[in-house]
C-alpha cells in the first residue's frame, strides 16, 4: 500500500449499539478504512485529540454530551483542524442539521440509514480527506526541495568564495588556516556585539575574501621579505580597492559584504587608515570587525619576516590601539572571548607556512607598524 493509499481512520459515535453496529458494518465495507467506535461522546473526544483521525461520524441524541456539542469541541481543538465531521440526524430535524453545519460539521447522513446514500457520502468524505492529505504531503515535499536547493546554492556560493580566497592566498605568505581563523574570530566578535545569527553567518562567509585583491599586487611586493618602501607600500595598499572591484555590484548579499570588507579592513578608527581614511562609525562594522580579527591573526602567526607573537602580547597590542587603530567596541568584544580564541587557534593551526628559512625575529611590540601582510 502506498502512502497515498494509507488507511483512513473513521470514528463512529453513537449510544445506540444497534445503530453503531450498522454504521460500523457500512464503513468497514469501504476500502482502506479503519473503524473505531464509541458509545460515549466524551471518550470519543479524548481519543480524537490523542489520535488525529480522518473522519468522525456522530449521532445527535446521546446522554451527556450531544452530537452538536461534540462537533463544537472537536472544532475548538487546533490539532484537529483538518478533521472531517458527519452528523447523523433525522430528516425531520432540520434545526440540528443547521446548528451542526454552523458549528463546523461538513455534512450529514439522514436517519434511518440508507446504505447506498450513506455509503456514497462516506466515500466522498474519505476521498476528499485523502486528496487533501496528498496535497499537504506534496506541498511539504516541494518546500523541502526548495529548502535543499537553496542550501545547495548557498553552499556552492560559499565554496566559490573560499576557492577565490585560496587563489589569492597562493600568492601570499598567508595560509588557508589564516582565512579560517579570521572568519571564526570575526564571527566571535559579531556574536559578542549581539548581531543576529544570520548576520554573523554572512560575515563568517564573507571574511575569507578580505585580501582577495592581493591577486592584483605584483609578486616582488607581495613576497618581499623585508619592509616595503613608500612606493611599494602604496601599491600594496591597492589590494583593498582591487578586492572591492572584484567583488562589488553583486546581487548576492554575501558578495556585497565581502566587497565592503575587502575595501575597508585597513581603515582605522581614528581616520589614519586606507584607502579612504574613513573614521569611527563611518567605517562599515564588517570592516571594523575584520580589522581586529585579521590583525590579531597576523600578529599571532609566524611569517617569513617575523615570529609568532604570544597571544597575550597580541591582545595587549589590540588594547593599546583600541580607539585609535581599532573600534573599541570590537576590541572589547574580542578580548572578552579569550578562551574561544585559544580554541580556534588550536583547531586551525598553520600546517604549511611558506617561510624563507631565515632566522625569525620578534618584531618590536606593540607599537610596531605592521606593514606586511596584515
Ligand atoms: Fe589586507
Ligand atoms: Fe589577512
Amino acid at each position: 500500500m502506498t502512502a497515498s493509499e494509507a488507511l483512513s481512520t473513521v470514528v463512529l459515535v453513537d449510544d445506540d449499539p444497534l445503530s453503531l453496529a450498522l454504521l460500523r458494518h457500512l464503513v468497514a465495507s469501504l476500502p482502506g478504512t479503519r473503524v473505531v467506535t464509541f458509545g460515549v461522546p466524551e471518550e470519543a473526544l479524548a481519543w480524537c485529540l490523542a489520535n488525529d483521525p480522518d473522519l468522525v461520524v456522530t449521532d445527535q441524541q446521546m446522554p451527556g454530551m450531544t452530537g452538536t456539542e461534540l462537533v463544537r469541541a472537536l472544532r475548538e481543538a487546533p490539532v484537529l483542524r483538518d478533521l472531517l465531521i458527519l452528523m447523523v440526524t433525522t430528516v425531520q430535524d432540520p434545526e440540528t442539521r443547521r446548528e451542526a453545519v454552523l458549528l463546523g460539521a461538513n455534512d450529514y447522513i439522514p436517519k434511518p440509514l440508507d446504505a447506498v446514500e450513506a455509503g456514497a457520502r462516506l466515500r466522498n468524505m474519505l476521498a476528499l480527506r485523502r486528496a487533501s492529505r496528498a496535497l499537504a504531503r506534496q506541498a511539504a515535499t516541494l518546500e523541502d526541495e526548495v529548502r535543499r536547493a537553496t542550501a545547495a546554492i548557498t553552499e556552492r556560493e560559499h565554496e566559490a568564495i573560499v576557492r577565490l580566497a585560496r587563489a589569492a592566498e597562493y600568492r601570499d605568505w598567508e595560509t588557508g588556516a589564516h582565512i579560517l581563523r579570521v572568519s571564526w574570530y570575526a564571527r566571535l566578535v559579531a556574536r559578542e556585539l549581539g548581531l543576529p545569527t544570520a548576520e554573523q553567518d554572512v560575515l563568517f562567509r564573507a571574511a575569507p575574501m578580505h585580501d582577495v585583491g592581493k591577486i592584483g599586487v605584483p609578486d616582488y611586493i607581495l613576497l618581499k621579505p623585508s619592509g616595503l618602501d613608500d612606493l611599494e607600500f602604496k601599491i600594496m595598499k591597492e589590494h583593498t580597492e582591487i578586492g572591492h572591484r572584484i567583488l562589488a555590484d553583486s546581487d548576492s548579499a554575501l558578495l556585497r559584504m565581502a566587497a565592503t570588507i575587502a575595501l575597508t579592513h585597513h581603515e582605522r578608527y581614528d581616520g589614519t587608515g586606507y584607502p579612504a581614511g574613513m573614521s569611527g562609525d563611518a567605517i562599515p562594522l564588517s570592516g571594523r570587525i575584520v580589522a581586529v580579527a585579521d590583525t590579531f591573526d597576523a600578529l599571532t602567526s609566524e611569517r617569513p619576516y617575523k615570529s609568532e607573537w604570544p597571544m597575550g602580547l597580541a591582545m595587549e597590542y589590540l588594547r593599546q590601539n583600541s580607539g585609535t587603530r581599532f573600534d573599541p567596541e570590537c576590541v572589547r568584544a574580542f578580548l572578552g572571548a579569550q578562551e574561544e580564541i585559544a580554541r580556534i587557534r588550536r583547531t586551525f593551526p598553520d600546517t604549511h607556512g611558506r617561510t624563507t628559512g631565515r632566522p625569525l625575529a620578534l618584531v618590536a611590540p606593540p607599537d610596531a607598524e605592521v606593514r606586511f601582510a596584515v
